[in-house]
């Protein structure tokens, strides 16, 4: 059944209050809830009371009281999905108690154990597994909670402040929570365990004083300083620049091993996937550090962005997501290397976004219509909305984006509202007109835009024909123009930026609106080179016929760092493609010398940030390459890129190992922006250096590992010996490394993470063995992430292994994992989603693999839903 945005009405009652208590047993937990229920006076129904509807899953149902009366049978009714229950006045307290089972709950949705611990997530529809209610974020409440639980779960924890606690005549604790502020039920949260914690405190800018705590199991309570640091930096800079300031006198993060994604914002307690909020030096990445700030940050954003102002449906769920991804990547930046942050997610957006897009899922940032909302916590949502409230960012100016903001937040505090709200606040708040704009939300796929340009130098007229474009998406043809800011500079011969008016400015918007439009530049003394798309100011592709000579000065020479960057992929991707044509048709395979004196400048360019020269250094990855366009040809795209890889390898040695000596000091570990960077040179380099296959290179990466003094260096070394060194000597560092660290979860998945994405280690075979390991969990998200998902989603050589085999493996991983949990089985199919592009052979193995998974039986509705599209014609 599929749900449309166009049929949204209003809830036909509220409920003021809710009163939960639990009475938790693995098995049979007992849930009373007590509502205070009115009729909406907004509902646009009749007079007369229509029934009500309550949302339930999974629940056995023990009694229903209404104004302390237990309602006889013939008063409501048990359907699919929930309870209608017959009403006679328009106010009245319903009491309502089930019996829920966390230990059998293996969806981590609703109220489930995690090693021991009793926790919960409810976004978007798990309340409803925890007891019957009107489960839709239009419903707002103020929830009073109280958890009753035995003395071996001494930390109990809910929403809100603690207001009681004490122990029952039968020797068990009980604690009741206070959440002063309506919300919905998705933000609730529910946790009980044997924790410990670490506390810290925050003054916010009005002088009070909240507490902040982060519990976890007792083996990590040494992994929390980086997240409790991190949260306290969001704290301060929500107030600097947003002005929001937090509004309880506590907040609480939880870690948790079971997690299907990456954390949770419920009010007051955000719950955490351990690998999203656990670090320590000698076990965490950089990336591993960087993300949990990251993480930490956006969950901690949320309370403005999503529960003081939250969605009225979730087709609004961008209007949450996006902004705040848009303010967690801002957040990152401001810490650490602005350029470097870009870089990161733009790559994500072209490469999985950009996908997304083009594939049978695709859907607008605001969607129509779904089966199932959890498949629709996309990229999409999230990442291209984030874009597109950086694009606002960009039309209204920083100031003017703040005055909207403030007014969003004045105007909409306490409601749940839509993305039609967001933009009503940035127009009103600004006097714009956002009117086109607005078509980033409804319309599906990437944008192209095709330039071309003339310079005159008689007039000295320098003009830019910009055309724009939008393919067709499943159920959305022929889209109209959008509105598209693309940031430009030109760039003269000197290499620096040319005055585009009397101003002296050297940058400009361009308000890109019409299916072709012009754009004239007067007294320009010379033919420019165009710098376009600056900090990628749009989620689009764009095309311009660059020369290579064109591409190398831009990497010399433009003053964005970005596009400096994206000027080698550039050429780096033209280089890939030829090569892939010369491979297809038996033709010798050529170094792209061009490529290589650009790679080679950069890697002496000691005044470029570290961070950026790796940056630059990397090849696109082959699941960028897919994105090309035309058609995917696995073994083409392998080939082309590991012949360029190892050329580069070999070339630039000498370079390369010259600036690995430099970086390769000892001092301690800090992951500072600055160290980070220099990790990051320091390993592109050992990476390439070890591609050689040279016994002197792999000795560096053994060296490196056995320092052993953080886990970036380590897991880098490692990283390079899988892949590059002979598969003996691998295996026995991974048995070694795997000796050392079994104790710890976290570095576990990586080393499983390592193995399976490994294109040269992590063959199918060794991926099976990998399952069969006693670390390995197959209700675990994050050990299936690291290991199926390693294989299928980073590990292109093997996956697409030409006998299909890796196609008929994740067929077999998706059908399995369906049956425990529907989240991660409709997650983890995507690669087979994407048949349609591939060259015939390969296609036809995906597709075949893709129907065994829908033939398989009774599928989730997600899996269902994400197969069924795919398939369809
Ligand atoms: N709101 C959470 C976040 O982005 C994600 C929750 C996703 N839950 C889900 N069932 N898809 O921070
Ligand atoms: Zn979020």
């Amino acid at each position: 059944r599929t749900i449309y945005l166009k049929d949204y009405r209003a809830p036909e009652y509220l409920v003021d209050r809710t009163e939960l208590t639990f009475d938790l047993d693995p098995y049979a937990t007992l849930v009373k809830s007590r509502l205070s229920v009115r009729r909406n006076p907004d509902a646009n129904g009749t007079d007369t009371l229509p029934a009500l509807w309550l949302d339930g899953v999974d629940l056995e149902l023990l009694s229903i009281a209404i104004d302390g009366e237990l309602l006889p049978a013939h008063r409501y009714t048990e359907k699919p999905g929930g309870l209608l229950l017959n009403v006679d006045k328009s106010a009245f307290v319903l009491e309502v108690q089930t019996r829920i089972a966390p230990e059998a709950n293996t969806s981590l949705e609703g109220l489930y154990l995690s090693n021991g611990m009793y926790c919960t997530q409810c976004e978007a529809e798990g309340f409803r597994k925890i007891t019957f209610y009107p489960d839709r974020p239009d419903v707002m409440s103020v929830f009073t909670t109280t958890i009753v639980a035995p003395a071996n779960y001494p930390v109990l924890l809910s929403n809100g402040n603690k207001i009681d606690s004490g122990t029952t005549a039968d020797g068990r604790l009980t604690v009741t929570w206070e959440d002063p502020f309506a919300k919905p039920s998705y933000l609730f949260a529910l946790v009980a365990g044997d924790l410990q914690f670490v506390e810290d405190r925050f003054v916010t800018c009005s002088g009070r004083e909240v507490t902040l705590q982060l519990y976890t199991e007792p083996k990590n309570i040494g992994k929390c300083e980086h997240a409790m640091t991190s949260l306290k930096h969001s704290m301060k800079w929500d107030e600097e620049v947003y002005g929001r300031e937090y509004d309880l006198d506590i907040f609480m993060i939880v870690a948790v091993d079971h997690f299907n994604m990456g954390a949770m914002e419920n009010k007051g307690l955000n719950i955490f996937n351990s690998a999203c909020v656990l670090a320590s030096p000698e076990t965490a990445t950089d990336a591993a550090f960087q993300r949990i700030e990251a993480i930490v940050a956006h969950e901690y954003f949320h309370n403005w962005s999503g529960n003081r102002v939250t969605c009225r449906d979730w087709f609004q769920l961008s209007l949450k997501e996006g902004f705040t991804v848009f303010r967690d990547a801002e957040f990152s930046a401001d810490m650490n290397s602005r350029a470097v942050k870009r870089i990161e997610d733009v790559t994500v957006l072209r490469t999985a976004q950009f996908a997304e897009d083009a594939g049978p899922m695709a859907h607008p940032v605001r969607p129509d219509s779904y089966m199932e909302i959890s498949n629709f916590y996309t990229l999409t949502v999230y990442e291209k909305g984030a874009e597109v409230v950086r694009m606002i960012h960009t039309i209204l100016g920083a100031d003017g984006f703040r005055r909207g903001s403030d007014l969003y937040f004045e105007r909409h505090d306490g409601q749940a509202v839509t993305c039609e709200d967001f933009i009503v606040a940035m127009e009103d708040a600004n006097g714009a007109d956002l009117q086109q704009f607005r078509r980033w939300y409804s319309q599906a796929g990437t944008p192209v835009l095709d330039v071309e340009d003339t310079y005159d130098m008689e007039t000295q007229e320098y003009r830019l024909t910009i055309r724009q474009h939008t393919p067709d998406s499943p159920g959305q043809v022929d889209k109209l123009p959008l509105h598209i800011p693309v940031s430009i500079a030109l760039l003269g011969r000197s290499g620096s930026a040319l005055p585009l008016d009397s101003s002296g400015e050297v940058e400009r918007v361009l308000h890109v609106t019409e299916t072709c439009q012009e754009f004239v530049f007067g007294n320009i003394p010379e033919r420019p080179l165009p710098s376009l798309l600056r900090g990628f100011s749009a989620p689009v592709k764009l095309r311009y016929g660059y020369s290579v000579e064109q591409l190398l000065f831009l990497m010399r020479h433009d003053s964005d760092p970005f596009n400096q960057w994206d000027a080698g992929q550039r050429l780096a991707f033209d280089a890939l493609s030829s090569l892939q044509q010369a491979y297809r048709n038996g033709t010798e395979l050529e170094l792209p010398e061009s490529l290589i004196d650009g790679l080679s400048a950069v890697l002496e360019n000691t005044r470029l940030d570290p961070a950026l020269v790796a940056k630059m250094l990397a090849l696109p990855s082959a699941q960028e390459l897919t994105e090309q366009g035309g058609e995917i040809d696995a073994p083409a795209i392998i080939a082309a890129r590991n012949f360029v890889r190892d050329g580069v390898a070999k070339t630039l040695k000498p370079q390369f190992r010259a600036r690995y000596e430099a970086l390769n000091v000892q001092k301690p570990y800090c992951p500072t922006a600055s160290d980070i960077a220099e990790r990051s040179l320091k390993n592109t380099c050992l990476s390439y250096l070890c591609a050689t296959g040279d016994q002197e290179m792999l000795a560096l990466a053994e060296a490196q590992l056995a320092r052993d003094d953080n886990m970036t260096d380590s897991a880098a070394a490692l990283a390079a010996l899988v892949e590059f060194g002979p598969a003996d000597k691998a295996q026995a560092h991974l048995d070694a490394f795997y000796r050392q660290w079994q104790q710890d979860t976290q570095v576990v998945e990586t080393w499983f993470g390592l193995q399976s994405s490994s294109p040269t280690f992590g063959t199918l075979d060794r991926v099976r063995a990998l399952m069969q390991h006693s670390a390995f969990e197959f209700k675990n998200p994050n050990k299936v992430r690291a290991v199926i998902g390693g294989f299928a989603m980073r590990n292109f050589a093997q996956f697409h292994a030409p006998d299909g085999s890796g196609y008929a493996f994740l067929a077999e991983q998706v059908i399995a994992l369906d049956k425990l949990n529907p989240q991660i089985a409709a997650r983890i199919v995507t690669p087979l989603t994407r048949w349609r592009k591939y060259r015939a052979e390969q296609s036809t193995q995906i597709q075949a693999a893709l129907k065994t998974v829908r033939d398989s039986g009774e599928l989730s509705r997600d899996l269902y839903e994400v197969v069924s599209k795919s398939l369809a014609d």
